[in-house]
């Protein structure tokens, strides 16, 4: 018998705009029904994935679980749009997370070294000019103002522009595209606009960009994306536009949103934020922390190509799984007291940043940005107090905190610097 209140619960963007509905409902089903049967109103059905182990399972069987052509949540209307649009395709994009197979890894392949640990580092001096001004933005704004809004939501999109090699001119215009593109049903982000229209304007502002570095290659992903060749023939228009959404899309919101998540965490547990200033070489494992703790994307969709048991359930081909990260996180049966913030949790085996064949391309760079960001913050503030309500974006899909209001105290030789 379907309970058609959790199931709507799971599939409505309202869900994950409050914290303790989301964790109650994910409880509930790690608890109940891990591998739930979901029939929510208005969409097509599926399998809701909510234990650690059994998003593992599919994430590693990448050709039994494809992300083609179903890779996130549209309601049954919204797909008829896009299907109407696209004259046929299921996606308004075609990038990584839209690809399988060999397709999936020819165009992974097009950037993965450049998103690599040792090609990352190489940027550590100019990601930390920017964390640099960043925290001096803060400190200008402050003692009160929106962590979200005045800090967080900039500092990543510049990091994106930094490996895009984009003109910081076009700021306020990436910004506002990426925010309607991820707004979800969140009229406040959205602010009238939406996917489809964000989509376009994504595209009309990377067109420019590619014929940019086509006639002029620089050292930037945008000219590595541009420039390249799929089975001997340079890359398709569409392709191309796709894959700098994804770049610009995924690495944006997610790391804000973690961010600003990360940092309330450490407001709620003071304990913490003194235990990482006594001891900064802990920040790295505090990002982990962070990323298990705000779980920015709150799922992604795999197809089954056979029939497949899991957990005693019967999947059948065709038949659709949503792998629900943040629940995930928060397994009872991996993490020791997973309601709890630990900036030292070791091991930390979270699946924030997914797992297997399309694992985030971005990890690296999302570590080390953040990891920049929090040191930068931890020499010069001495504490943050929370100074109103904080709240969440409405999405299914990905985002984090949309408003936090933070009142600080600097550290006394940063005051007496500013
Ligand atoms: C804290 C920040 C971030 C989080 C939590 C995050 C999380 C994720 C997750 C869960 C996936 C799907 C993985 C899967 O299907 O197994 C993903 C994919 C991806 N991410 Fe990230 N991400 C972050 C930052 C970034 C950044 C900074 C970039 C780029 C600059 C980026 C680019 C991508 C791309 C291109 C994909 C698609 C990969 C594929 O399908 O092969 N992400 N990310």
């Amino acid at each position: 018998m379907q309970d058609k209140n959790l199931d709507n619960a799971i599939a409505s963007n309202k869900t994950y705009g409050d914290l303790d509905v989301q964790h109650a409902v994910f409880c509930r089903l790690r608890e109940e029904d891990p591998v739930h049967w979901t029939e929510p109103d208005g969409f097509e059905p599926f399998w809701t994935v909510s234990k650690h182990a059994d998003v593992m399972e599919i994430e590693r069987q990448q050709d039994r679980f494809l992300n083609a052509p179903r890779s996130k949540l549209f309601s049954i209307d919204f797909q008829r749009e896009i299907l109407e649009l696209m004259q046929g395709k299921t996606h308004l994009v075609r990038g990584l997370p839209q690809m399988d197979g060999l397709d999936h890894k020819a165009y992974r392949q097009l950037t993965q070294a450049w998103f690599q640990p040792k090609q990352v580092k190489q940027l550590e001096a100019r990601i930390a000019a920017l964390a640099k001004r960043t925290v001096d933005d803060l400190v200008e704004k402050g003692p009160e103002l929106d962590f979200y809004a005045d800090i967080a939501v900039w500092y990543p999109l510049r990091v994106i522009m930094l490996i895009l090699g984009l003109p910081a001119a076009d700021e306020t215009r990436l910004l506002r595209i990426t925010q309607a593109y991820f707004g979800g049903s969140d009229a406040e982000v959205q602010k009238g606009s939406d996917l489809i229209k964000a989509t376009q304007d994504y595209i009309a502002y990377f067109d420019g960009v590619s014929e940019d570095r086509r006639r002029n290659p620089t050292d930037d992903v945008a000219s590595v994306i541009a420039n390249s060749q799929i089975d001997g023939r340079p890359i398709g228009h569409y392709e191309a536009s796709s894959y700098y959404i994804a770049l610009a899309s995924a690495g944006h919101d997610t790391t804000s949103g973690t961010a600003a998540g990360g940092l309330l965490a450490l407001m709620q547990n003071p304990e913490q934020w003194r235990k990482l200033k006594a001891d900064p070489s802990l920040v790295p494992l505090a990002v982990d922390e962070m990323v298990r703790w705000v779980s920015p994307v709150k799922h992604f969709f795999r197809t089954a190509t056979e029939d497949y048991v899991l957990r005693g359930k019967d999947i059948k081909a065709g038949e659709h799984l949503m792998m629900c990260y943040p629940s995930a996180n928060r397994d009872e049966d991996v993490f020791g007291d997973p309601f709890a913030f630990r900036v030292d949790r070791n091991p930390n085996r979270h699946v924030g940043f997914g797992f297997g064949a399309h694992v985030c391309l971005g990890m690296f760079m999302a570590k080390l940005e953040l990891q920049i960001l929090f040191r930068e913050l931890l020499s010069r503030v001495d504490s943050f107090e929370l100074n109103g309500e904080p709240a969440w974006v409405e999405t299914s899909f990905v985002g984090g905190l949309k408003r936090l209001p933070v009142r600080m105290h600097l550290e006394e030789a940063a005051t007496a610097a500013a």
